[in-house]
């Protein structure tokens, strides 16, 4: 088994992405600026966005942080996101989800100016994803891609099982595993809460990519030997003995897996800080586009 270090290999794109920065500077161009909102006070959501302003200046990126209270209205928000499209000093941002009630997400995703949208949610973005256009991947899906790329894990021909189907993770994924090319040239089946008879399909997969966000969900009896796991749960599971309180837990129940596996990701450590290494690929991305 080996286990797919998204530790290790977030790291080594935090170290290329520090050296692109190191050129422009020495070059006198303005380095990427990524800014992030966040509406309301998900614990979860906080984290997420602090880690990602931390990875900015990890990389000598800029980094703004926009907090938002609970209580925002959409029409608030919009302002607040037609400012940062106006904003030349901002290369790229992001809304961090889930959003309070209040407001229709996807709304809001369709007002980031497609340019700036390095999460690519926004339906061109999405769409040049899905036509192989070249455009801005969701940063998980991107992640894992890559992930699958440095480790040259085989896809083509794969019978590869996505769990989950929501549009940051498992409706790009599903799309971006049958594309031509490498990683790609998949068979892919997409499930979600309405399969019948789930482990008849998981038994049958070469790669399963779980992106459902039940704890220890996949269990050793639903997956065949060599099978290829990439676990993007990451559920806060209560835990009185760890000093936080909870622990960060996976979809697959890795003791047991892992036994069977070719290639696993851990939780945590495989794809949550892939996800922050892509984002910054996404706003080096963005700051070379914005100022060919
Ligand atoms: N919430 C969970 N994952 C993501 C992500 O990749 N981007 C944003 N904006 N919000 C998220």
């Amino acid at each position: 088994m080996i286990l797919l270090d998204g530790k290790k290999v977030s790291n080594d794109i935090k170290n290329e992405i520090t050296e692109e920065v190191k050129k422009m500077k020495a070059k006198g161009e303005k380095v990427p600026h990524l800014a992030a909102i966040i509406v309301g006070n998900d614990g979860a959501s906080l984290t997420y966005v602090a880690s990602k302003v931390k990875a900015c200046e990890r990389v000598g990126f800029e980094s703004t942080m926009i907090r938002m209270s609970n209580t925002t209205s959409e029409i608030e928000l919009l302002d607040k996101i037609e400012e940062l499209n106006l904003n030349d000093e901002i290369d790229g941002f992001i809304i961090q989800l889930p959003l309070p009630k209040q407001i229709d997400t996807q709304k809001v995703l369709m007002a980031v100016d497609p340019d700036k949208d390095v999460d690519g949610f926004h339906p061109m973005n999405f769409g040049k994803m899905a036509l192989d256009m070249s455009t801005f991947i969701p940063a998980t899906p991107f992640g894992i891609l890559e992930l699958l790329d440095r480790y040259n894990v085989e896809t083509k021909g794969k019978h590869t099982v996505v769990i989950g189907r929501s549009h940051i993770v498992g409706r790009p994924m599903s799309i971006l595993m049958g594309r031509k090319g490498f990683p790609g040239n998949s068979t892919v089946t997409i499930t979600h809460s309405h399969t019948k008879n789930i482990t008849q399909i998981t038994s049958q997969a070469d790669i399963i990519i779980s992106a459902l966000g039940v704890p220890n969900f996949l269990k050793a009896e639903m997956v065949k030997d060599d099978v290829v796991i990439i676990d993007v749960g990451i559920t806060r599971v209560a835990d009185e003995s760890s000093p936080k309180g909870y622990v960060i837990t996976g979809d697959v129940d890795f003791e047991n897996v892992s036994k069977k596996a070719s290639f696993i990701t851990p939780v945590p450590g495989g794809v949550g800080p892939m996800t922050i290494a892509m984002l910054l690929k996404n706003t080096l991305l963005a700051r070379e586009l914005r100022h060919k």
